[in-house]
Protein backbone atom coordinates (compact mmCIF):
# COMPACT_ATOMS: atom_id res chain seq x y z
CA UNK A 1 0.00 0.00 0.00
CA UNK A 2 1.30 3.36 -0.85
CA UNK A 3 1.14 5.64 2.16
CA UNK A 4 1.04 9.00 0.25
CA UNK A 5 4.08 9.84 2.52
CA UNK A 6 7.21 10.15 -0.32
CA UNK A 7 8.64 13.53 -0.51
CA UNK A 8 7.20 14.83 2.64
CA UNK A 9 8.57 16.41 5.96
CA UNK A 10 8.17 14.20 9.75
CA UNK A 11 9.63 15.79 12.76
CA UNK A 12 10.62 13.43 15.09
CA UNK A 13 11.32 14.26 19.23
CA UNK A 14 13.16 11.83 20.94
CA UNK A 15 14.38 9.92 17.63
CA UNK A 16 18.16 8.98 18.22
CA UNK A 17 17.08 5.19 19.82
CA UNK A 18 13.82 3.40 21.16
CA UNK A 19 10.79 3.84 19.78
CA UNK A 20 11.77 7.77 18.61
CA UNK A 21 14.08 5.70 16.28
CA UNK A 22 11.60 3.24 15.22
CA UNK A 23 9.21 5.60 13.81
CA UNK A 24 12.07 7.77 12.21
CA UNK A 25 12.98 4.46 10.00
CA UNK A 26 9.18 3.72 9.31
CA UNK A 27 8.50 6.92 8.23
CA UNK A 28 11.88 7.19 5.79
CA UNK A 29 11.29 3.79 4.34
CA UNK A 30 7.96 5.69 3.60
CA UNK A 31 10.22 7.71 1.45
CA UNK A 32 10.11 11.25 3.61
CA UNK A 33 12.62 13.38 4.54
CA UNK A 34 12.98 13.63 8.58
CA UNK A 35 13.97 16.30 11.44
CA UNK A 36 15.41 14.54 14.42
CA UNK A 37 16.58 15.20 17.75
CA UNK A 38 17.87 14.01 21.14
CA UNK A 39 19.95 15.07 24.12
CA UNK A 40 23.00 13.22 23.22
CA UNK A 41 24.30 14.24 20.04
CA UNK A 42 26.90 11.52 19.09
CA UNK A 43 24.08 9.15 19.58
CA UNK A 44 21.69 11.29 17.44
CA UNK A 45 24.17 12.21 14.24
CA UNK A 46 25.29 8.27 13.73
CA UNK A 47 21.05 7.58 13.91
CA UNK A 48 20.62 10.73 11.24
CA UNK A 49 23.75 9.29 8.65
CA UNK A 50 22.41 5.59 9.85
CA UNK A 51 18.87 6.30 8.31
CA UNK A 52 19.75 8.62 5.50
CA UNK A 53 21.96 5.77 4.37
CA UNK A 54 19.82 3.30 4.26
CA UNK A 55 16.68 4.72 3.39
CA UNK A 56 18.40 7.49 0.90
CA UNK A 57 16.76 10.35 2.56
CA UNK A 58 17.66 13.66 3.83
CA UNK A 59 17.75 14.20 7.57
CA UNK A 60 18.50 16.57 9.87
CA UNK A 61 19.67 16.67 13.42
CA UNK A 62 19.49 18.85 16.13
CA UNK A 63 21.11 18.05 19.81
CA UNK A 64 18.65 19.46 22.19
CA UNK A 65 16.43 18.68 25.37
CA UNK A 66 12.53 19.10 24.92
CA UNK A 67 11.90 20.57 28.02
CA UNK A 68 14.31 23.48 26.23
CA UNK A 69 11.35 25.00 25.29
CA UNK A 70 12.71 27.93 22.87
CA UNK A 71 15.24 25.12 21.29
CA UNK A 72 12.32 23.01 20.56
CA UNK A 73 10.35 25.63 18.50
CA UNK A 74 13.46 26.60 16.96
CA UNK A 75 13.93 23.11 16.01
CA UNK A 76 10.48 23.18 14.40
CA UNK A 77 10.99 26.43 12.63
CA UNK A 78 14.40 25.03 11.35
CA UNK A 79 13.18 21.90 9.94
CA UNK A 80 10.48 23.81 7.94
CA UNK A 81 13.33 25.98 6.86
CA UNK A 82 15.33 23.33 5.67
CA UNK A 83 12.64 21.42 4.15
CA UNK A 84 9.69 23.81 2.92
CA UNK A 85 7.25 21.94 4.28
CA UNK A 86 6.12 20.11 7.54
CA UNK A 87 3.57 17.61 7.22
CA UNK A 88 4.30 14.89 10.49
CA UNK A 89 5.09 16.04 13.96
CA UNK A 90 5.52 13.00 16.48
CA UNK A 91 5.49 14.31 19.89
CA UNK A 92 8.47 12.00 22.24
CA UNK A 93 10.79 11.69 24.90
CA UNK A 94 12.35 9.47 27.56
CA UNK A 95 10.08 8.67 30.49
CA UNK A 96 9.97 10.47 33.81
CA UNK A 97 11.60 8.15 36.61
CA UNK A 98 10.14 5.39 38.64
CA UNK A 99 8.66 5.71 42.06
CA UNK A 100 5.39 6.08 44.35
CA UNK A 101 3.63 9.41 45.49
CA UNK A 102 5.75 9.65 48.66
CA UNK A 103 9.16 9.30 46.41
CA UNK A 104 8.58 13.12 44.69
CA UNK A 105 8.17 16.59 45.80
CA UNK A 106 6.56 19.28 43.71
CA UNK A 107 10.38 20.23 41.44
CA UNK A 108 10.01 16.34 40.60
CA UNK A 109 6.19 16.83 39.47
CA UNK A 110 6.88 19.83 37.27
CA UNK A 111 9.94 18.30 35.37
CA UNK A 112 7.56 15.40 34.40
CA UNK A 113 4.76 17.57 33.36
CA UNK A 114 7.93 19.85 31.27
CA UNK A 115 8.86 16.74 29.79
CA UNK A 116 5.82 14.43 28.67
CA UNK A 117 3.67 17.61 28.40
CA UNK A 118 4.80 20.95 27.76
CA UNK A 119 7.55 19.70 25.41
CA UNK A 120 3.96 17.89 23.68
CA UNK A 121 2.39 21.41 23.23
CA UNK A 122 5.54 23.73 22.42
CA UNK A 123 6.49 21.07 19.43
CA UNK A 124 2.74 21.10 18.40
CA UNK A 125 2.49 24.99 19.35
CA UNK A 126 5.45 25.75 16.67
CA UNK A 127 4.35 22.85 14.15
CA UNK A 128 0.68 23.62 13.48
CA UNK A 129 1.13 26.76 11.87
CA UNK A 130 2.76 25.06 9.03
CA UNK A 131 0.29 22.50 8.71
CA UNK A 132 -2.64 24.92 8.99
CA UNK A 133 -0.97 26.74 5.84
CA UNK A 134 -0.51 23.92 3.90
CA UNK A 135 -4.28 22.74 4.87
CA UNK A 136 -3.20 19.06 5.80
CA UNK A 137 -0.68 17.43 8.77
CA UNK A 138 -0.66 14.49 11.12
CA UNK A 139 0.11 14.98 14.93
CA UNK A 140 1.18 11.95 16.39
CA UNK A 141 1.61 11.53 20.25
CA UNK A 142 3.87 8.60 21.68
CA UNK A 143 2.80 8.12 25.21
CA UNK A 144 2.18 4.60 26.76
CA UNK A 145 -0.58 2.10 27.80
CA UNK A 146 -0.12 3.74 30.90
CA UNK A 147 -3.57 6.21 30.31
CA UNK A 148 -5.45 3.01 30.15
CA UNK A 149 -3.77 1.03 32.73
CA UNK A 150 -1.94 2.93 35.28
CA UNK A 151 1.39 1.24 36.20
CA UNK A 152 2.42 0.25 39.72
CA UNK A 153 5.31 2.56 40.91
CA UNK A 154 5.04 4.60 37.96
CA UNK A 155 3.14 7.56 39.23
CA UNK A 156 4.47 10.52 37.48
CA UNK A 157 3.83 9.20 33.67
CA UNK A 158 0.11 7.49 34.83
CA UNK A 159 -0.48 10.78 35.72
CA UNK A 160 0.77 13.32 33.21
CA UNK A 161 0.50 11.15 30.20
CA UNK A 162 -2.85 11.36 30.80
CA UNK A 163 -3.34 15.06 30.34
CA UNK A 164 -1.64 14.35 26.70
CA UNK A 165 -4.63 12.31 25.55
CA UNK A 166 -6.95 15.52 26.76
CA UNK A 167 -4.94 17.72 24.68
CA UNK A 168 -5.21 15.24 21.53
CA UNK A 169 -8.84 14.98 21.88
CA UNK A 170 -9.83 18.67 22.03
CA UNK A 171 -6.79 20.05 19.89
CA UNK A 172 -8.04 16.75 17.09
CA UNK A 173 -11.43 18.65 16.97
CA UNK A 174 -10.15 21.84 17.16
CA UNK A 175 -8.02 21.11 14.08
CA UNK A 176 -10.48 18.77 11.85
CA UNK A 177 -11.25 21.48 9.74
CA UNK A 178 -7.57 22.14 8.56
CA UNK A 179 -7.41 18.20 7.56
CA UNK A 180 -5.02 18.17 10.53
CA UNK A 181 -5.49 14.73 12.56
CA UNK A 182 -4.16 14.18 16.03
CA UNK A 183 -3.68 11.04 17.59
CA UNK A 184 -2.12 9.16 20.57
CA UNK A 185 0.05 5.92 20.14
CA UNK A 186 -0.16 3.90 23.54
CA UNK A 187 2.50 1.16 23.87
CA UNK A 188 2.66 -1.38 25.99
CA UNK A 189 6.12 -3.24 27.07
CA UNK A 190 8.31 -3.27 23.87
CA UNK A 191 11.92 -4.25 23.88
CA UNK A 192 13.93 -0.84 23.48
CA UNK A 193 17.23 -1.06 25.41
CA UNK A 194 15.43 0.95 28.18
CA UNK A 195 13.27 -1.46 28.90
CA UNK A 196 16.39 -3.86 28.58
CA UNK A 197 17.91 -1.71 31.40
CA UNK A 198 14.90 -1.65 33.62
CA UNK A 199 14.83 -5.35 33.34
CA UNK A 200 18.14 -5.51 34.55
CA UNK A 201 17.64 -2.81 37.49
CA UNK A 202 14.69 -4.86 38.96
CA UNK A 203 16.09 -7.97 38.19
CA UNK A 204 19.45 -6.51 40.64
CA UNK A 205 16.32 -5.89 43.32
CA UNK A 206 15.14 -9.06 43.01
CA UNK A 207 17.83 -11.11 42.91
CA UNK A 208 16.57 -12.43 39.40
CA UNK A 209 18.05 -12.63 36.08
CA UNK A 210 16.89 -10.06 33.89
CA UNK A 211 15.29 -12.91 31.60
CA UNK A 212 13.52 -14.47 34.23
CA UNK A 213 12.32 -10.25 34.52
CA UNK A 214 11.29 -10.01 30.90
CA UNK A 215 9.59 -13.53 31.16
CA UNK A 216 7.45 -11.89 33.61
CA UNK A 217 6.39 -9.45 31.90
CA UNK A 218 5.81 -11.51 29.05
CA UNK A 219 3.54 -13.89 30.96
CA UNK A 220 1.22 -10.80 31.45
CA UNK A 221 0.95 -10.32 27.79
CA UNK A 222 -1.80 -12.12 25.64
CA UNK A 223 0.58 -12.30 22.91
CA UNK A 224 3.76 -13.94 24.95
CA UNK A 225 6.54 -11.37 24.36
CA UNK A 226 7.26 -7.97 24.07
CA UNK A 227 6.65 -5.64 21.39
CA UNK A 228 9.01 -4.58 18.82
CA UNK A 229 9.94 -0.91 17.93
CA UNK A 230 9.45 -2.15 14.65
CA UNK A 231 5.59 -2.57 15.28
CA UNK A 232 5.14 1.09 16.96
CA UNK A 233 7.27 2.35 13.75
CA UNK A 234 4.38 0.77 11.53
CA UNK A 235 1.22 1.91 13.48
CA UNK A 236 3.12 5.27 13.15
CA UNK A 237 3.61 5.40 9.21
CA UNK A 238 -0.12 4.66 9.35
CA UNK A 239 -1.15 7.24 11.22
CA UNK A 240 0.84 9.43 9.45
CA UNK A 241 -0.46 8.89 5.98
CA UNK A 242 -3.46 9.55 3.50
CA UNK A 243 -5.27 6.80 4.04
CA UNK A 244 -5.43 7.74 7.97
CA UNK A 245 -7.18 10.90 7.70
CA UNK A 246 -10.45 9.62 9.42
CA UNK A 247 -9.04 8.82 12.14
CA UNK A 248 -7.99 11.27 14.77
CA UNK A 249 -8.79 12.19 18.77
CA UNK A 250 -7.91 8.44 19.18
CA UNK A 251 -5.36 6.70 21.12
CA UNK A 252 -4.23 3.70 20.35
CA UNK A 253 -3.17 1.07 21.90
CA UNK A 254 -0.08 -1.27 21.35
CA UNK A 255 0.06 -4.11 23.89
CA UNK A 256 0.01 -7.35 22.80
CA UNK A 257 -3.45 -7.32 24.75
CA UNK A 258 -1.80 -6.27 27.85
CA UNK A 259 -4.74 -3.87 28.88
CA UNK A 260 -7.98 -5.97 29.36
CA UNK A 261 -10.82 -3.09 28.99
CA UNK A 262 -13.07 -2.86 26.18
CA UNK A 263 -12.47 1.11 25.69
N1 LIG B 1 9.67 0.99 25.50
C1 LIG B 1 8.52 0.76 26.10
O1 LIG B 1 8.16 -0.38 26.40
C2 LIG B 1 7.58 1.89 26.39
C3 LIG B 1 6.26 1.59 26.69
C4 LIG B 1 5.38 2.64 26.95
C5 LIG B 1 5.83 3.94 26.91
N2 LIG B 1 7.13 4.20 26.63
C6 LIG B 1 7.54 5.60 26.62
O2 LIG B 1 7.90 5.95 25.28
C7 LIG B 1 8.97 6.91 25.32
C8 LIG B 1 10.15 6.35 24.52
O3 LIG B 1 10.57 5.15 25.14
P1 LIG B 1 11.87 4.37 24.65
O4 LIG B 1 11.78 3.01 25.24
O5 LIG B 1 12.04 4.52 23.20
O6 LIG B 1 12.99 5.21 25.43
P2 LIG B 1 14.56 5.33 25.10
O7 LIG B 1 15.06 4.08 24.46
O8 LIG B 1 15.18 5.81 26.36
O9 LIG B 1 14.64 6.50 23.99
C9 LIG B 1 14.27 7.81 24.30
C10 LIG B 1 14.71 8.72 23.17
O10 LIG B 1 14.33 10.06 23.48
C11 LIG B 1 15.50 10.87 23.65
N3 LIG B 1 15.23 11.77 24.78
C12 LIG B 1 15.03 11.42 26.07
N4 LIG B 1 14.81 12.51 26.82
C13 LIG B 1 14.89 13.57 25.96
C14 LIG B 1 14.79 14.97 26.14
N5 LIG B 1 14.56 15.51 27.36
N6 LIG B 1 14.93 15.78 25.06
C15 LIG B 1 15.16 15.25 23.85
N7 LIG B 1 15.27 13.94 23.62
C16 LIG B 1 15.14 13.11 24.67
C17 LIG B 1 16.63 9.89 23.90
O11 LIG B 1 17.90 10.41 23.54
P3 LIG B 1 18.80 11.23 24.60
O12 LIG B 1 18.80 10.43 25.87
O13 LIG B 1 20.13 11.36 23.96
O14 LIG B 1 18.12 12.56 24.76
C18 LIG B 1 16.22 8.76 22.98
O15 LIG B 1 16.52 9.05 21.65
C19 LIG B 1 9.28 7.14 26.80
O16 LIG B 1 8.58 8.27 27.26
C20 LIG B 1 8.77 5.89 27.45
O17 LIG B 1 8.44 6.11 28.81
C21 LIG B 1 8.01 3.21 26.36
Amino acid sequence: MDLGLTGKVAVVAGSSRGLGRAVAEALAGEGMNLALCARDKVVLEQTAREIETRHKTNVLAESLDVTDFEAGAKFVHQAHQKFGRLDVLVTNAGGPPGGTFDDFDLDDWQRAVDLNFMSGVNLIQAGVPFMRQAGWGRIINLTSVSVKRPLAGLILSNAVRSAVIGLAKSLANELAADKITVNNICPGYTRTARVEQLAEKVAADKGASPAEVIAGWESTIPVGRLGEPSEIGALAAFLASEQAGFITGQSIVIDGGFYRGIA
